[in-house]
C-alpha cells in the first residue's frame, strides 16, 4: 500500500538512496536536509518535494507522514566539535520524535555499530557498548530515548556497519574505504593500508541496508544490527578490488595513525536478531557487491 514518507538526511549518501527506492515503490516523499554533508546531485532523478531544514532546530510542517526514516545526522565519527555532533543528532532526534507523535508515524532512525567500540565478536545488541567517540555517544543517546518512548510510537533502531556504495563520495574522509582504495588504484597507486592490512569490517552494500529500513517498517519495535555477518579484512578487500578491477596491485602499510583505543580493529554483526524479528538478511555477497561497486564508480567518476 501506497504511504508518505519522510527521509531526513535525504540528499546525504543511504538517505538518498533510500528516497529514490521508496519513491520507486510508488510512495510520496518528501526529503528534509540541511546539506550539512550532503549532495543535491544524488537527488537528481528525485521528483518528490524536498524541505531544506536543520531539524535539530524547531519546525513544523504542513505535512502528514506514515512513516519518517530519520537519517539526518553528522556522520563523521571524527567530527572535531562533539557539543556540535550532541546538538545535531540528539535534538534532531527529539524533534523528529515529537513529529511521529503528532501524526502517528512510525518512525526508522540510523544508529550505528561504532557503539560497540572494540568489544567483542560477533557483535549482540545486548552486549555492553564501548562507544569511544562522541559520535557513537550520541547515537547510543538517540536509543536511550527511544527505549524511554517505547509504546507510544513504532520505533526501530538500525545500528548500520560499514555501508558502501553509489551516492557516498561528497562525504570525503568518512566514505566508505571500498570508495577511496579504488580512487587510489584508478589513479595506479598501490592501495594504502594501516599496518598489516589484518583490520576487519563488516561492509554492507547500500542497497542492503535501504531492504532493511523498509523491513524496519513490519517489525518488532527496537534495535538491530544492519551488518552481513562476515567480516572482510582490508587485505581481502584490496583482493576484491584487484579482481574487480583487472589489476595486481600489493598494498602499501602504514602506521595506523588513529589512538588504537578509539580506532575499531575487528567489527561484525550477529545478524540472528535482525533475522528473526526484522526479517532481514543481507543479500549481496562482498566480492559481488564490490564488482557491482566498481563497475558504477568506472562509468560515473572521473578519475584524472
Ligand atoms: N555510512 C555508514 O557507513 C554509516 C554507518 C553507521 C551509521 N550511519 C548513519 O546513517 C545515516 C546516514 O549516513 P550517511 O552515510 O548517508 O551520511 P551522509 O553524511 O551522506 O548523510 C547525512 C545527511 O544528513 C544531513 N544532515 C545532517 N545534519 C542534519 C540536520 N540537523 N538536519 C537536516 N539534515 C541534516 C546531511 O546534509 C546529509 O545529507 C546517519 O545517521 C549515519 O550516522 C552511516
Amino acid at each position: 500500500m501506497s504511504m508518505r514518507a519522510l527521509v531526513t538526511g535525504g540528499s546525504g549518501f543511504i538517505g538518498s538512496q533510500l528516497a529514490l527506492k521508496l519513491e520507486k515503490d510508488g510512495h510520496t516523499v518528501t526529503v528534509m536536509d540541511d546539506f550539512f554533508s550532503a549532495d543535491p546531485g544524488n537527488l537528481k532523478a528525485f521528483t518528490g518535494r524536498v524541505i531544506r531544514q536543520d531539524v535539530s532546530q524547531d519546525f513544523d510542517t504542513d505535512e502528514k507522514f506514515d512513516s519518517i526514516f530519520h537519517q539526518a545526522a553528522i556522520t563523521d565519527p571524527r567530527h572535531p566539535n562533539d557539543d556540535e555532533v550532541f546538538k545535531r543528532n540528539v535534538n534532531g532526534f527529539k524533534n523528529i520524535l515529537n513529529l511521529a507523535k503528532n501524526h502517528g508515524s512510525k518512525v526508522v532512525y540510523a544508529s550505528t555499530a561504532g557503539v560497540y567500540g572494540n568489544g567483542p565478536v560477533p557483535m549482540k545488541e545486548e552486549q555492553d557498548k564501548e562507544c569511544t567517540t562522541s559520535y557513537a555517544l550520541s547515537k547510543l543517546e538517540m536509543e536511550k530515548i527511544a527505549k524511554d518512548n517505547e509504546g507510544q510510537v513504532h520505533l526501530v533502531g538500525l545500528r548500520y556497519f560499514n555501508v558502501f556504495g553509489p551516492h557516498e563520495i561528497h562525504k570525503g574522509r568518512p566514505a566508505s574505504m571500498i570508495y577511496h582504495l579504488w580512487k587510489q588504484m584508478r589513479e595506479g597507486k598501490r592501495p594504502r593500508l594501516f599496518q598489516w592490512g589484518e583490520q576487519i569490517r563488516d561492509f554492507i552494500y547500500v542497497e542492503d541496508v535501504v531492504k532493511a529500513n523498509l523491513c524496519a517498517l513490519t517489525a518488532t519495535p527496537g534495535v538491530y544490527n544492519v551488518g552481513t555477518g562476515v567480516g572482510t579484512s582490508f587485505n581481502q578487500l584490496v583482493t576484491y578490488l584487484n579482481q574487480a578491477m583487472g589489476t595486481h596491485f600489493e598494498p602499501e602499510y602504514f602506521e595506523m595513525p588513529f589512538d588504537g583505543k578509539t580506532y575499531q580493529h575487528h567489527t561484525l554483526a550477529d545478524i540472528e536478531k535482525a533475522k528473526r524479528h526484522l526479517h532481514f538478511e543481507a543479500e549481496w555477497k562482498m566480492g559481488e557487491a564490490v564488482k557491482d561497486y566498481v563497475s558504477f564508480l568506472d562509468a560515473n567518476i572521473l578519475v584524472p
